[in-house]
């Protein structure tokens, strides 16, 4: 069950100009969160903005029930976020999703993701690695400037591609494609992907066609995150016509298998 804290911000340090990594203490979600997970942030204590902004649970250290996340300033929300200060509290609801990451059948897994899709991918990897999995990590970029936590992936991975779309940094490319090449030359059991939608599409498409399980997390757009304002709704790939049939990103996900969902 999520539980509403008022938890303390513990460090913020600035990675990019546009984007923080925040620790807060939150021992009551980390007992219990899973890898995937999501939480709901009242980005300040006045009245607006009302709704609350969705973000990735990026690590935890459990022993000490530390919970760190990443965002990139959008909008309003996450400007406001952006100016919290350190010994502030943050309101949050968590953990949400009922549908986290599911590594436990797999031994061999590709794990890739795109902009800030990579920051849920973190506590995955660690975990993986932790139960001695062979873990290959992927992950794309805009430009050299967008690039983040090479150092942090590098340390839970057995191998990461790092890719600029425009060559600025390591690999010139699409992440897909170099998995995709990996991939010939060693099957895997399962790709774990978060990102952008056209980076999504094109990894579900490839699983699909390939027949290699896949479980994507979604970022929908949300409002309420607790399944109530049907703002967050993804399509099934039974749904039709004559029965329409939809789940709710934030209450079945934001875990899916790929070959369940239309995206
Ligand atoms: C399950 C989940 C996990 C997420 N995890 C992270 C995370 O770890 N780090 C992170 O930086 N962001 C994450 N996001 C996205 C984040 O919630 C949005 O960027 C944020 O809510 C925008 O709020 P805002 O008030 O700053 O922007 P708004 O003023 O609401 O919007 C500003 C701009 O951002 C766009 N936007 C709003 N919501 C989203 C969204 N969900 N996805 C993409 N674009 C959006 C709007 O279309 C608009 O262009 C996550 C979203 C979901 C649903
Ligand atoms: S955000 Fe309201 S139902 Fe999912």
């Amino acid at each position: 069950m999520p539980v509403n804290i008022k938890a303390k911000l513990i460090s913020k340090e600035q990675l990019k100009p546009d984007i923080f990594k925040y620790s807060v203490k939150a021992d009551e979600i980390t007992s219990v969160a899973k890898p995937g997970q999501f939480i709901e942030i009242r980005v300040n204590n006045d009245i607006e903005p009302f709704l609350r902004r969705p973000i990735s649970i990026y690590n935890m250290k459990k022993e000490e029930g530390i919970l760190e996340f990443i965002f990139q300033v959008k909008g309003k929300g996450t400007k406001i976020l952006s100016e919290r200060r350190e010994g502030e509290e943050i309101d949050i609801v968590g953990p949400l999703g009922y549908g986290p990451f599911k590594i436990s059948n797999y031994q061999n897994i590709a794990v890739i993701g795109g902009g800030i899709g990579v920051f849920p991918l973190y506590e995955l990897s660690k975990n993986a690695k932790k139960e001695n999995k062979n873990v290959n990590i992927y992950l794309g970029f805009r430009n050299k400037d967008l690039v983040v936590l090479e150092e942090e992936f590098k340390g839970v991975s057995d191998k990461l591609v790092i890719t600029t779309d425009d060559g600025s940094y390591a690999e010139k490319g699409f992440a897909i494609d170099f998995m995709k090449k990996d991939i010939e030359e060693k099957k895997v059991d399962c790709i774990f992907a978060c990102g952008p939608l056209p980076m999504l599409k094109a990894v579900r498409e490839y699983a699909i066609e390939n027949n290699i399980p896949c479980q994507i997390s979604l970022e929908e757009k949300m409002a309420c995150g607790l399944g109530v304002c049907l703002g967050c709704a993804v399509k099934t790939t039974k749904s039709s016509k004559e029965n329409p049939e939809y789940w709710h990103v934030c209450k079945a996900g934001p875990v899916f298998q790929a070959k369940d969902v239309e995206i």
